[in-house]
Order: structure tokens, then C-alpha cells, then sequence
């Protein structure tokens, strides 16, 4: 039995991501430069790296908004052209940039939002009327509700988003990239303007995430250097459009081409 099949035995499945030799040029500019790197099944990959290394580039090509000049994805070994707006259909799911909840819905309905393919699914039976719809609808909510409680939102449940603390609305965020329950999840800077306690918070909630449901592998982009090494079972390290370092996070706070690569940007900012 090999690793990945032990893995998914003990329900830390998820989807397998393959970068293979991505490269995006914008005019004379390489952002990324024959990007390669695997994200196994089940684990938490962190991309870090300082201002301007790709990262956010790297993000939008995984998201489907940024179509790369060269190289290919591959999801479980199939080749991946991701669509925003049909993601979750392809089993991925990722966080908004900043919150991007509706302000008109509740909390609950914001979640249900989440999960914009299952609705659509039921669609022309709502429409008519079928019992399909009120099935999907029904299991849709009892999701919601259940996120709800794991992420003990409980008390905020049919707020306006305007009303919660930053950080509450951070956790209605992340619900809401779960309820399609994905294989995989694309979290770009879930740290961003959280609180010492609050990122301590999310990263917990962060390592939980290979074990939810079928299983679960999770590219985190961020900022935060200490939350990717606490949460991270490794690290892809990009600085000007390379990968400088690959590894486990004890391999990359070791490598001084990483600690030249922050060094450099710390002097040039
Ligand atoms: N749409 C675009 N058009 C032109 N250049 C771009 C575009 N998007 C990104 N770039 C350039 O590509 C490089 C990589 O940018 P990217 O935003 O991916 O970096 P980043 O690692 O996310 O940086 P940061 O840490 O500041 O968010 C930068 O030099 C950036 O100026
Ligand atoms: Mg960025």
C-alpha cells in the first residue's frame, strides 16, 4: 500500500494539485517562471514569499483568472482548466479577497451563497416545483447549520454581515468557502487584519481542514510567516516568479537563499 492510498484510508483524502512548469508573463514582465511543485493529497501547502514573488499571481492561475502562457495543472493527475464561476463544480472552492459577503443576506444565507452549484442543480426543479429543490435546499441549510456550530457562529446566525466583528466575519468567510464541501481549498491571506488570538484561532481551524468531510488539501497563501509555519505540512517558497525553496517548514526557515530572499525585501522596502 503506498502512502497517498494510507492517507485516504484514514480520511485525509483531498484532491492532489500538480503546478507543472507554470509560467505567466505580463508584457515584459515574467511573474512567474516555470512554477513546479505538488500539493498531496491532504495537506496544507503554504506559497510565502516576499513583495511582488508571484504570489498572488500563482493564486489567480489555481482560481482559473489568470490563464498561464505555458505549463499545465493537473487535479488528481487529470488535467485542470479551473473556471471561476464553475469551481466548486470541479470540487475546489476558494476565500474571497477581502470578505466579500452579500450585505443584504444574513449570516446563514451568506453561507448558503457559498455553495452556488448545488442551488443552480436544483434550478429547473425549483422552478416547477419539484421536491428536489426543497431536498437540496433543506441539506443545504442543515450544512449551513452545522458549519455554523463548528465554527461557533451561533450567535450571529441571522446578523447582517455589517454588524459582526472583523473577526466573526473572517469565520463566515471560511464557512462559506466549505458548504460545497471541497477537495480542495484556495485561502488567499485568511490572516489579513486578524488579532494575535484571532489568527491563533484560524489556524486551528486551519489544520482541521484535511480531515472534514471526504478530506480536504488546502494551498494557503499568506502573509504571515508564523501561521504558515505553525499550520503548513510544507512550503513553497517564491521569490521573483522562482520557486527558491520547497520543504517541510524546519527545510525552508533553514535555507538561506529564504532568509536572503526576506532580507533583500526587508532592505529594499
Ligand atoms: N495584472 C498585472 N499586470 C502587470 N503586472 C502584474 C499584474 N499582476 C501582477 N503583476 C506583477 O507581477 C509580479 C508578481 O505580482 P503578484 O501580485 O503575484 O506578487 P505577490 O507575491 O502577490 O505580491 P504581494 O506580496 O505584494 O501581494 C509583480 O511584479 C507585479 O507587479
Ligand atoms: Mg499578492
Amino acid at each position: 500500500m503506498n502512502l497517498e492510498t494510507q492517507v485516504t484510508q484514514a480520511g485525509r483524502g483531498g484532491a492532489r494539485l500538480d503546478v507543472d512548469g507554470i509560467s505567466v508573463r505580463f508584457g515584459g514582465l515574467t511573474a512567474l517562471d516555470s512554477i513546479s511543485f505538488e500539493l498531496p493529497a491532504g495537506q496544507v501547502v503554504g506559497v510565502i514569499g516576499p513583495n511582488g514573488a508571484g504570489k498572488t499571481t500563482l493564486f489567480n492561475v489555481v482560481c482559473g483568472f489568470t490563464r498561464p502562457q505555458e505549463g499545465q495543472l493537473l487535479l488528481d493527475g487529470k488535467p485542470l482548466r479551473p473556471v471561476p464561476h464553475q469551481l466548486s463544480r470541479q470540487g475546489i472552492s476558494r476565500s474571497l479577497q477581502g470578505l466579500g459577503l452579500f450585505p443584504g443576506l444574513s449570516v446563514v444565507e451568506n453561507i448558503v451563497a457559498g455553495a452556488s452549484h448545488s442551488a443552480r442543480a436544483g434550478f429547473w426543479s425549483g422552478l416547477l416545483g419539484l421536491p428536489r429543490a426543497d431536498r437540496d435546499e433543506r441539506e443545504l441549510y442543515e450544512r449551513a447549520s452545522a458549519l455554523i456550530d463548528e465554527l461557533g457562529l451561533g450567535a450571529h446566525a441571522y446578523s447582517p454581515p455589517s454588524t459582526l466583528p472583523y473577526a466573526v466575519s473572517k469565520r463566515v468567510a471560511l464557512a462559506r468557502t466549505l458548504i460545497s464541501e471541497p477537495r480542495l481549498v484556495l485561502l488567499d491571506e485568511p490572516a489579513g487584519g486578524l488579532g494575535h488570538e484571532d489568527i491563533a484561532e484560524l489556524g486551528q481551524l486551519i489544520t482541521s481542514l484535511p480531515a472534514r468531510g471526504e478530506g480536504c488539501s488546502v494551498m494557503l497563501v499568506e502573509h504571515h510567516v508564523d501561521l504558515v509555519m505553525d499550520v503548513c505540512d510544507a512550503l513553497v517558497v517564491l521569490d521573483f516568479g522562482k520557486v527558491i525553496a520547497h520543504g517541510t517548514p524546519d527545510e525552508v526557515r533553514d535555507d538561506p537563499l529564504v532568509a536572503e530572499a526576506y532580507l533583500g525585501a526587508e532592505v529594499a522596502t
